[in-house]
């Protein structure tokens, strides 16, 4: 019998502090920065977003999601035989957060680690994840999205600081007799590195460069736009599938106008997209696990929906995958 993987609980986690534009450009205004709510919505659709108090870490968002989603799919933390964490603000340079949140979790033994591809850093876990249940190495997989960008945003550059917000969302892929998981497509084009990074490490007891996040926005919105399409449509073609089977559109949630378009380059109408940008900021990895269980909860994201997932960010990485909830 065919081996195929489910999603069968999902949950998510936004730290308590809520910032909105008008409250981060008062902020921002104190040291010398001029942004606008206006500005914020009408370029990027964002109108709040979470920060994370400064003691708080990724592994700490994660564990909230996590539980959150052990409990939807009705198991116990015990029951989890792979842990897989996106995120590109870990609690430490090493261990990964995985093996901390494997801890936090009271659990040991079954195999944790990171994944490291920004942005679409939860649609390479997932992808990875299905990979091993289908392999037979995992059969109840925790897969989670954490980030504290507000750790590495520069609040003297508002075109980077007002976009970003922290949060956590995961969830648990079991093997299971029907397929979940139905297709997935992922890339990566290294010669982007410079467009989106935080360049600085550590060497000699010292952060070397920049420990703050960069961007040139204009290059990743063009790019962004034009891959995001690519990797649904490759997605849909090794699922046999076209756009009119897609129920739920779940893209990356950095700007409202790349999700737009997105949408209306695969035919679809505006109601299938799932719209969390404007209450979150772009929170990288957690984004679309953030976004997924939100979907579901509010009871949009139904049993036997087709949903399409789209990551896209600093490597340049990118990725869909196409599921039934
Ligand atoms: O998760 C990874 C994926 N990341 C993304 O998807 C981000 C992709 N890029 C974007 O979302 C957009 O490029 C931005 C939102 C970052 C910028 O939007 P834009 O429409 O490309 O604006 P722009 O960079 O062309 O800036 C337009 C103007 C500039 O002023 P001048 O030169 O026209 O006088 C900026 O200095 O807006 C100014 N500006 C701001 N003004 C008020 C830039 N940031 C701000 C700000 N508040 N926060």
């Amino acid at each position: 019998m065919t081996r195929y993987s489910r999603i069968t609980g999902t949950g998510s986690y936004l730290p308590p502090n809520r910032l909105t534009n008008a409250q981060l450009a008062a902020d921002l205004a104190a040291r010398g920065v001029e942004t606008s709510d206006e500005w914020i919505v009408e370029r990027t659709g964002i109108s709040a977003r979470h920060f994370a108090a400064p003691d708080v870490t990724s592994s700490d968002l994660g564990l909230e999601a996590a539980k959150r989603a052990i409990e939807a799919a009705g198991l116990q933390a015990a029951d989890i035989d792979l842990i897989i964490v996106a995120t590109s603000t870990p609690d430490m340079v090493f261990p990964s957060v995985a093996c901390i949140l494997q801890h936090k979790l009271g659990i040991a033994g079954c195999p944790a680690f990171d994944m490291q591809a920004v942005c679409s850093g939860f649609v390479y876990a997932l992808t990875v994840a299905d990979a091993m249940i289908k392999s037979g190495a995992a059969s109840k997989a925790l897969v989670v999205g954490a980030e504290v960008f507000s750790r590495i945003l520069d609040f003297s550059d508002r075109t980077t600081c007002v976009l970003f917000g922290d949060g956590a969302g995961a969830v648990v892929l079991e093997a299971s007799q029907t397929p979940g998981i139905l297709a997935s497509d992922l890339h990566a084009d290294g010669k982007h590195v410079g467009i989106l990074c935080v360049p600085g490490h550590v060497s000699g007891g010292q952060v070397l460069g920049s420990p703050l996040l960069t961007m040139d926005g204009k290059a990743v919105f063009k790019l962004a736009v034009a891959v995001l399409e690519s990797a649904a449509r490759a997605t849909l073609a090794k699922a046999e599938l076209t756009e009119a089977d897609i129920d739920w559109l779940i893209p990356h949630q950095a700007n409202l106008r790349i999700m737009h378009s997105t949408a209306k380059k695969l035919k679809l109408p505006l109601e299938k997209l799932i719209v969390t940008v404007d209450q979150h900021g772009n929170t990288s990895a957690a984004s679309i696990p953030l976004a997924l269980d939100e979907a579901v909860r509010s009871g949009k994201v139904k049993k036997g929906d087709t949903v399409m997932l789209e990551g896209v960010g600093g490597g340049f990485t990118w990725g869909a995958v196409l599921l039934k909830y």
